[in-house]
């Protein structure tokens, strides 16, 4: 949710941010600029509404030369997306300027107490007020820019990235976290800052995470860090893994393809060293310590938000069926507002691709308050949730930059199922012989993701035939339940069409009144416990002349016959179908998605890392 990128050093700072606020763009889209020092005594601010490339085109024949600059590509919180309110934004002697990600929630107070200084706003944004008092108090209290900042970092309330330049350093960036990430890259003689590694990584793959708290003062080539509280602190510098390839479409038109296409092999590397099937050798580096507390649980809470809520109903199952642990899967949204019954030493599985998600982090830190183990099932390394988290796994899936989150979601899966055999192992809840023959499977899971992505062509066929509804409905029982929420989550947020997911027997008790001939009703319908059940849901739909297209098991003659369409997937073991089923599914909603138009990879009032609750 909004992406800040700020450089200093030999290069021409334009040419950094510009290419790093584009590698940003996933995180906001609606207005973007920059702040260069020109010269000595002009500090220039251009900014634009629309996407970086518009920012970029507006450019085009100004004089951009600086070793100095900050960036910001918005996704609008406190204002609507204009010229005004894109960020940065100077303070009122336009001497300083700021780039903020987050939200200051007591801004309106301090808003009032700068109007009553005389302050002029020009925005309606929280973050104008920010740099504002930071001038204010520079003023006030005659001190240094850094101590104005941390000052003021003592009275704002909320969440914030932030960095701030000034004119009259051209060697200086103040930067600051709390809540929001924020990332520095250490180069040679030179620094870049960023929301994450991505603008950085072609640059230098040294970097420090600032922690919440954290003010870095970047002057005249050195890095010094300290906390609000005025006391230092020594940086952590981290190797990043991170490849350049990994964060570029590789030929794939959108960002989205790339990622869906490269399942199989986010998949494997989610296992890889993890999981050997052949000696029955399943080991989660980062689950150690605490792993005898999952081992004990009374119950388990699952917190996520989005595509990650629906890769924590499929743990559920899953969790119950081998583990025979209560599991409970919460909207960090929800569980955090309401009063909670959490007990000492409960557990909490968190999972989140980003790791950022405000609600979820903010879920996770209250329910560490009352003392639940946290383990976190995060993509992003290093990233806050997995920070604040007990232990956990990553899912190693590599940078997703699609807004719709593919990749991330069969990696979190691929995780938890790793992480209920690692407990129903140890807790004796399921054979030997069971257990051994998931690690076989799951090992068989990237292959069998490979032959339903060889069915690209037929699911663009079909996507052609349906692009023009106007609602989908899309069911399923048991495991492909949260799989229908997940199909029909992907195709409303890239196609802007209406879609439902339900369980399959849900449908009597509302969405069957929906059904008529215009109505596509995608049926998630392998042959599973359910099977049966599911065959009468869809001649029920058939009946009243809805227009079926199902994902089947492989030679399933019998749906052939009742639906319009039959998706057919490999066969796999049934706690595993999610991690095959929802692919079909994801390819059809990318494919109508681009015959409709629409901007797949960045859609319409979106952002990949909602860091604003
Ligand atoms: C946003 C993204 C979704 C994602 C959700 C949760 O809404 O667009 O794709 O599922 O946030 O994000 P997280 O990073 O916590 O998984």
């Amino acid at each position: 949710m909004c992406g800040i990128v700020a450089y200093v050093g030999h290069r021409q700072a334009y040419e950094v941010i510009i290419k790093g606020l584009k590698r940003l763009e996933y995180r906001g889209y609606d207005s973007a600029g920059i702040a260069i020092l020109e010269s000595e005594d002009n500090l220039t601010v251009y900014k634009k509404k629309g996407k970086v490339a518009d920012l970029e085109e507006f450019l085009e024949d100004k004089n951009l030369s600086s070793n100095i600059g900050i960036g910001h590509t918005r996704w609008a919180t406190h204002g609507e997306p204009n010229d005004v309110n894109a960020h940065p934004h100077y303070s009122s002697h336009k001497d300083l300027a700021l780039i903020h990600n987050g939200i200051i929630e007591n801004y309106a107070s301090l808003k009032q107490d700068l109007l009553n200084h005389g302050h002029i706003f020009e925005s309606e944004t929280d973050s104008e007020v920010f740099i504002h008092f930071i001038e204010d108090i520079k003023k006030h209290q005659m001190c240094s820019l850094d101590e104005a900042v941390r000052l003021a970092l003592t009275k704002v309330v909320g969440a914030y990235a932030i960095v701030v330049m000034s004119k009259s350093d051209p060697n200086l960036l103040i930067a600051a976290r709390k809540g929001s990430p924020l990332v520095i890259g250490l180069g040679k003689d030179e620094f870049f800052l960023a929301s994450d590694a991505t603008p950085i990584i072609e640059y230098t793959n040294e970097v420090v995470y600032l922690n919440d708290y954290e003010i870095a003062i970047i002057k005249d080539g050195k890095l010094s860090i300290k906390n609000t509280q005025d006391i230092p602190t020594t940086p952590y510098i981290q190797t990043l893994e991170m490849e350049l390839e990994t964060i570029e479409k590789g030929g794939f038109e959108h960002f989205m393809l790339k990622e869906i296409f490269e399942q199989p092999r986010s998949i494997s590397d989610c296992m890889r060293g993890r999981l050997g099937a052949v000696k029955g050798h399943l080991v989660l580096g980062g689950i150690r310590e605490y792993a005898n507390k999952l081992e004990n649980a009374d119950r388990i809470i699952m917190l996520a938000c989005g595509t990650s809520w629906h890769a924590g109903l499929v743990a559920e199952y899953i969790f119950e069926e081998l583990c025979r642990i209560p599991v409970e899967v919460e909207y960090a949204s929800e569980f955090r507002y309401r009063n909670p019954v959490i007990k000492e030493g409960d557990v909490v599985i968190a999972i989140s691709q980003s790791g950022e998600t405000a609600d979820t982090l903010a879920a996770i830190e209250l329910a560490k308050s009352k003392g639940a183990i946290i383990f976190g099932v995060c993509n992003v390394v290093g990233s806050s949730i997995a920070r604040v988290s007990h232990e956990g796994a990553y899912t190693h899936a590599g940078p997703e930059i699609g807004v719709a989150s593919t990749k991330a979601f069969t990696a979190q899966l691929t995780v938890l199922t790793m992480i209920a055999l690692r407990v129903a192992h140890k807790k004796g809840t399921i054979t030997e012989r069971k257990y051994r023959e998931f690690l076989v499977e799951l090992e068989n899971i990237p292959s069998k993701v490979e032959k339903v992505l060889e069915l690209n062509d037929q699911i663009k066929y079909i996507a052609d035939l349906y692009k023009h509804a106007s609602n989908f409905l899309y069911l399923g029982r048991g495991y492909n339940f949260p799989v229908a929420l997940e199909g029909a989550l992907k195709l409303k947020e890239i196609s802007y069409i209406h879609a439902e997911g339900y369980p399959a027997a849900e449908m009597k008790h509302g969405p069957i009144a929906l059904i008529d001939e215009e109505m596509p009703v995608v049926f998630i319908a392998t042959k599973d416990s359910s099977y049966e059940k599911i065959v009468s849901n869809i001649q029920e739909v058939v009946a009243r002349k809805g227009r079926v297209i199902a994902i089947v098991t492989e030679n399933d003659e019998l749906i052939k016959d009742m639906a319009e369409f039959v998706i057919e997937i490999p066969a796999t073991n049934e706690l595993l179908t999610p991690l095959v089923s929802v692919v079909p599914l994801q390819l059809l909603s990318y494919h109508i998605a681009v015959m409709r138009g629409c901007n797949v990879d960045q859609p319409r009032n979106l952002a990949k890392s909602v860091t604003v609750e």
